[in-house]
C-alpha cells in the first residue's frame, strides 16, 4: 500500500497510518495535547476506519496521563516501555566507527535493516520512517560511513528536547561497536545543538539496547510509556 493511502491523515488531533504490511492495522499518534482531543468526533473515525477493513488500532508510545483518554475509549494495554534519558551531565565518548548523513538513496537499505533488526510489530514501512523523520522540527539521519550499510539512527529535536526516535544495527553487524557509535553521533549532534536531554524509549525486555543506553549514561525516567490497542470486535 502506497504511504498516501487515503485514511493516512491527520484527523481529530491524531495523526492515522494504516501498516503497508497489514491494512487491517493502524496507527495512531495524538498531534494535539490530549486535552485537546474529544471523545465524540475521535469514536466515530474508529468507526470510518472499521468500515474500512481496519480491525486493531496502536496507539503511539504514551505518557501515563495521556493514556486516559484512550482507555476511556476501551483501548487496552499492548505493551509497556521503557523510557530513558540523558542530561549531559556526564562527559560524552567520541564515535570509534566513522558515520555519514543518511541520503533519500539510503532508505531502502535503511527499511531492509529495521525489518531484519525489530521484531514484525515494531518494524518501520515506508510510512513510519517518514513519519519518524518528520516527528521533530529537525532531524538528523546517521549511517555508518563504510560499506555495507549496517546500521542507522533518527534523533530528533524539538526546542531543548532531543529523541532517539530510532535506533537499528544489522543482526549481521551487531556487537562490533556500531550502535555505540551511533548513539554517541546522536548525543553529541544534541549537546552541540544545547539539547537539555536525549530521551529514548525502548522494551522492556530488550536487553541489549537497555544495556547500551545505560552504559553511555541514559537513567531510567521514573514514569515509563505504554503502548494500547484496541479491537474492532471488542
Ligand atoms: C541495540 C542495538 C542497536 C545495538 O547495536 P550494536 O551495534 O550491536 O551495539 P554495540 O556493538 O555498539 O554494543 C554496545 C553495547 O551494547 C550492549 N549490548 C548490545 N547488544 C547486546 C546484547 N544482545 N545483550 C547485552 N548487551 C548488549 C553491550 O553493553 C555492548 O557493549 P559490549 O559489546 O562492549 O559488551 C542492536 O542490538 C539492534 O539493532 N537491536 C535491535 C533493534 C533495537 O533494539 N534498537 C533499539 C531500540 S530502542
Amino acid at each position: 500500500m502506497p504511504s498516501d493511502h487515503p485514511l493516512n491523515r491527520s484527523a481529530f488531533g491524531v495523526r492515522v497510518r494504516i501498516r503497508e504490511d497489514n491494512r487491517s492495522v493502524a496507527h495512531v499518534t495524538p498531534l494535539t495535547p490530549i486535552a485537546n482531543l474529544s471523545r465524540d468526533p475521535f469514536l466515530g473515525y474508529l468507526g470510518t476506519l472499521q468500515q474500512s477493513g481496519v480491525q486493531q488500532v496502536f496507539t503511539s508510545a504514551l505518557r501515563a496521563k495521556d493514556q486516559r483518554f484512550f482507555y476511556e475509549l476501551g483501548f487496552t494495554l499492548h505493551e509497556e516501555l521503557l523510557l530513558l534519558g540523558h542530561n549531559f551531565a556526564t562527559p560524552l565518548s567520541t564515535p570509534l566507527q566513522p558515520t555519514r548523513r543518511g541520503r533519500r538513496s539510503d532508505r531502502s537499505a535503511i527499511l531492509h535493516i529495521d525489518e531484519s533488526a525489530f521484531p514484525e510489530f515494531w518494524r518501520f514501512d515506508q510510512s513510519a520512517l517518514s513519519e519518524a523523520i518528520k516527528a521533530t522540527p529537525k532531524t538528523r539521519i546517521r549511517v555508518n560511513a563504510q560499506y555495507p550499510l549496517a546500521g542507522f539512527a533518527i534523533t530528533g529535536r524539538s526546542g531543548r528536547l532531543g529523541f532517539l526516535q530510532r535506533l537499528a544495527v544489522h543482526p549481521q553487524h551487531q556487537r562490533s561497536g556500531l550502535g555505540r557509535s551511533l548513539v554517541a553521533d546522536a548525543l553529541l549532534w544534541s549537546k552541540r545543538r544545547f539539547v537539555r536531554e536525549l530521551l529514548v524509549n525502548t522494551q522492556m525486555e530488550n536487553v541489549g539496547a537497555r544495556e547500551l543506553y545505560e552504559s553511555m549514561g541514559f537513567s531510567k525516567k521514573s514514569a515509563g510509556l505504554a503502548v494500547l490497542q484496541w479491537s474492532a470486535d471488542t
